[in-house]
């Protein structure tokens, strides 16, 4: 048992796994931007800024995308050279064996699963919002969960189906789909950049680190800087879907390591640039609210872009969400390919090339917790996944490097082991300052994986 736990996957060649190879760099970085920019930059920033970093909320965004950006590298060093659509799973798997990669796969399905409910909750807070604008307004119980009162978040749960089925018609169509509303969001942010530009008051940043670098408050809470950043890490994740794709990428070599670096750079550029001036414009104590940047620009007199912005955030969360449910399927087709679960989750419809099957059970399940589950204070959980997933990207690199030698890697880290190394200490700190309660949530859910392999997963395993 423990030398099936131990062993690791030869490096495959998916060339004729049947998906299509239809994406290019350019598609594969829109992709990445069109999941990393929504929640994160147009919610949490406000929370950070108003409860943990004050204006210093500039320096968390740059030190979570510092880290996201060792990361980015290793993940560029093995989507290149050993590819797949598991992502961090498929790595786990060739360098430390099946165990460590099944837990990573159940990590990535709590990380893109729970963050697409979590970003569909957001989304129907907006949408419900905008309607109201134009004086539509929803009953109370079909916007909530049950456990907030209501019966069910229908636009949550008619979100969540309505990508399904745009996930089903075919990849390529998504991807032209996700290109036009990245389009339509950056236009957003510039807009919001153009309109505060001009109203910035340097005496907003006063004083600039409220609340100091980090302590505990008594009711558990972290404060300051890298408690901040660690909350607003959640903006970063979402570019390493784009190694999910490695499978329809036309030149997966050439196209993963550009499309994964050009997507984290440019996000981390727009969020400094947003971060700065929301909190340049408006004090940062004023800035716990629903829709900070709509906030801000009615505050400084433009009421009427309030509405626009909004729409245009509408559409940024439908990316996020679009990638993050294409992120998820790609993962248990993965994992149904290796024998970990039902092979019915890697048939490829043959009409569609799209892995129908699993598409229609993750839109089911994520539905159903977007619809009946109030998520809000679950963005902490997805995040301790992604940056234990990005600290066992690192390793691997690391440990494929020494197994591995000659393995041809069409892109290398420079300076080894610098790079994943720097990758391990800073996202390690940064699940170092997310709260207690995050790391028992995520002991849960890692105890659970570790059950289902056991009972199901050891026994089917194609390895075996
Ligand atoms: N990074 C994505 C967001 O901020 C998940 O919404």
């Amino acid at each position: 048992m423990l030398k099936q736990m131990l062993r690791t996957k030869p490096i495959v060649d998916h060339s004729g796994s049947g998906l299509k190879k239809c994406l290019t760099a350019f598609d594969l970085a829109l992709l990445g931007i069109g999941c990393a920019i929504g929640t994160g930059i147009f919610v949490l920033t406000g929370i950070a800024a108003a409860t943990q970093s004050g204006p210093a909320v500039i320096i968390s965004f740059i030190i979570a995308g510092v880290a996201s950006g060792f990361a980015a590298l290793a993940y560029a060093e093995l989507a290149a050279s050993v590819g797949g659509s598991g992502s961090a799973y498929g790595y786990s798997y060739v360098a430390f064996g099946e165990f460590i990669a099944w837990v990573m796969g159940w990590i990535l399905l709590l990380e893109y699963g729970v963050g697409a409910a979590a970003v569909a909750n957001g989304w129907s807070g907006y949408f419900t919002g905008t309607l109201a604008n134009f004086n539509i307004y929803l009953p109370e119980a079909l916007t909530k969960a049950p456990m907030v009162g209501g019966i069910i978040n229908l636009p949550a749960f008619a979100i969540i189906w309505t990508l399904t089925i745009l996930l089903i018609v075919g990849v390529k169509e998504s991807a032209r789909f996700n290109n036009i509303i990245v389009v339509i969001k950056l236009s957003t942010i510039a807009i919001f950049i153009a309109l505060s530009i001009g109203h910035l008051n340097t005496d907003n940043w006063q004083p600039f680190m409220p609340f100091g670098w980090f302590s505990t408050m008594e009711d558990g809470k972290n404060i300051g800087i890298l408690a901040g950043a660690s909350l607003v890490f959640f903006a970063y994740f979402g570019f390493d879907a784009v190694s999910t794709a490695a499978e329809e990428a036309k030149n997966p070599q050439r196209d993963l390591p550009i499309g994964l670096l050009a997507s984290l750079i440019f996000c981390t550029i727009i969020y400094i640039i947003v971060s700065g001036l929301l909190t340049g414009v408006v004090h940062y104590t004023e800035l716990n609210v629903a829709s900070p940047v709509a906030f801000a620009l009615s505050k400084i007199g433009y009421t009427w872009s309030s509405t626009l912005v909004a729409t245009g955030v509408l559409a940024g969360l439908i990316t996020v969400l679009l990638v993050l449910m294409y992120g998820l399927t790609r993962i248990l087709f993965a994992m149904s390919r290796d024998g970990l679960i039902s092979p019915v989750f890697s048939e490829v419809n043959p009409d569609r090339q799209t892995p129908t099957k699993v598409i229609l059970m993750c839109g089911l399940i994520v539905s159903i917790v977007a619809g009946f589950i109030p998520l809000g204070e679950l963005a902490e959980t997805v995040n301790i996944g992604t940056l234990a997933s990005f600290v066992m990207v690192c390793v691997g690199v690391l440990v494929l490097r020494i197994r591995q030698p000659n393995l041809h890697r069409p892109f290398k880290n420079p300076w080894n082991p610098l790079i994943p190394v720097l990758g391990i200490l800073s996202c390690g700190a940064l699940m170092a300052f997310l709260p207690t309660s995050t790391w028992i949530r995520f002991g849960v859910w890692i105890m659970c994986g570790i059950g289902v392999y056991f009972l199901y997963s050891i026994r089917h395993s194609k390895l075996r």
